[in-house]
């Protein structure tokens, strides 16, 4: 059987990570300055993370949500401790777009209505409700399209008024940063007067945190920077480290239903045991104030270049913007330095290292980037 070719991939087989390294077939070592898609937080093969998952498989690795799991509630705490929202909930599932289809369904059970605000540029992820509040037709089919959602610009507050005093909407799902447009990044302000309005409109905030979150950004989460408390909150990526783990963070104001959530492997004592090892790591390593730190050694370096157009971002989520294509530049840190990147659009560089990024690494990044466009 092939596999179904929906990806472009690179030449290359990864067989054996560290830290911010990535070790190839053909013995060649890379730096890793994309994590995955923002996946790897507290650094590939990190012990006490193998050290978790080894021993939760020696004692149980999964039973489905009809008994108590206590690794779920040492999660859920560990959680709240560290993001600071102790007296939210937390319902677990497997990925983004499902933690995304999960907040959606509560802000539409608890309002019962069925319109969403999103916005241009947005990403949720790819299933049927994630996707309907994602602004790109490419990953819609047919079956996904819907009358139910509105797009409107990034920190247009007139607009998102204009919609919400409509009294139709069940929710505003919003990102930190939006990841996939090449990390725009709404103002402090704009949170603040969106978080007055749903509260005016009585509408759902949602946080979309999956790609800006777990500490990313000097912060736990993004949104955190400009104070607002929402509703609800999806997390995903970061927290499990490479273990398909996804979440909802949901205020007190929900009442659980028994029944109107559900999920078969969402929660299980293994994807636990890497999430509880995620959150003692970026505790015990202090990587959030790492992440600050190495990110602003990052954009204060990048600031001297006149070749780039634009910088955006805050801590470990970093996009340089080009004036034209990136493609020969990512080409050649790839293969002639050994750094893998990420992109948005044409024109943009995406950085997404673990949060152990060290300032050598970053350096040496920043020497490379220099001699390909100096
Ligand atoms: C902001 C954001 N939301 C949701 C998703 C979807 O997550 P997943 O691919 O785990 O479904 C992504 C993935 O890139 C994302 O960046």
């Amino acid at each position: 059987m092939n596999l179904f070719d929906v990806y472009s991939i690179w030449d290359i087989e990864l067989i054996k990570a560290k830290k911010c390294n990535l070790y190839d077939s053909d013995g060649n070592k890379y730096l890793d300055l994309y994590g995955g898609h923002a996946v790897i937080s507290i650094g590939h093969s990190h012990p006490q993370y193998i050290s978790s998952i080894e021993q939760q498989l020696r004692e149980i690795s999964f039973f489905s949500n009809v008994v108590i799991n206590n690794r779920q509630k040492q999660f859920a705490e560990k959680l709240g401790k560290l993001s600071g929202y102790t007296d939210y909930s937390l319902f677990l599932c497997n990925s983004g777009a499902e933690a995304n289809e999960n907040a959606l369904k509560l802000a539409s059970f608890k309002t019962q209505k069925k319109r969403a605000l999103a916005f241009k540029g947005a990403f949720h992820g790819r299933t049927s409700g994630a996707v309907s509040v994602t602004d790109n037709l490419k990953y819609s089919a047919p079956f996904n399209l819907t009358d139910n959602v509105t797009f409107v610009s990034l920190n247009d507050i007139e607009s998102v008024e204009n919609e919400l005093k409509s009294g139709q909407y069940c929710a505003v799902i919003i990102e930190g940063m939006q990841g996939v447009n090449g990390v725009t990044v709404p103002t402090d302000e704009f949170f603040r007067e969106l978080s007055a309005l749903c509260k005016a409109h009585g509408v759902i905030l949602i946080l979309d945190e999956i790609q800006s979150g777990c500490g990313r950004s000097g912060k736990y989460f993004y949104h955190q920077y400009s104070g607002i408390k929402p509703d609800l909150i999806t997390v995903a990526k970061g927290i499990g480290n490479g273990f398909p783990v996804g979440g909802v963070l949901i205020s007190p104001d929900f009442e659980p239903v028994k029944g109107s959530l559900g999920t078969t492997f969402g929660g299980a004592h293994l994807a636990c045991a890497a999430g509880i090892a995620v959150a003692d790591v970026m505790t015990e390593e202090n990587l959030m104030s790492k992440a600050a730190e190495t990110g602003e050694f990052l954009m204060k370096a990048l600031s001297s270049f006149p070749q780039i157009r634009e910088l955006r971002g805050k801590g470990l989520m970093i996009a340089i913007e080009m004036p034209e294509s990136v493609s020969e530049i990512r080409r050649k840190l790839l293969f002639n330095y050994k750094i893998f990147t990420g992109v948005s659009h044409t024109n943009i560089i995406r950085l997404l290292p673990p949060l152990c990024l060290t300032k050598e690494e970053a350096e040496y990044f920043i020497n490379s980037f220099g001699e390909i466009v100096n």
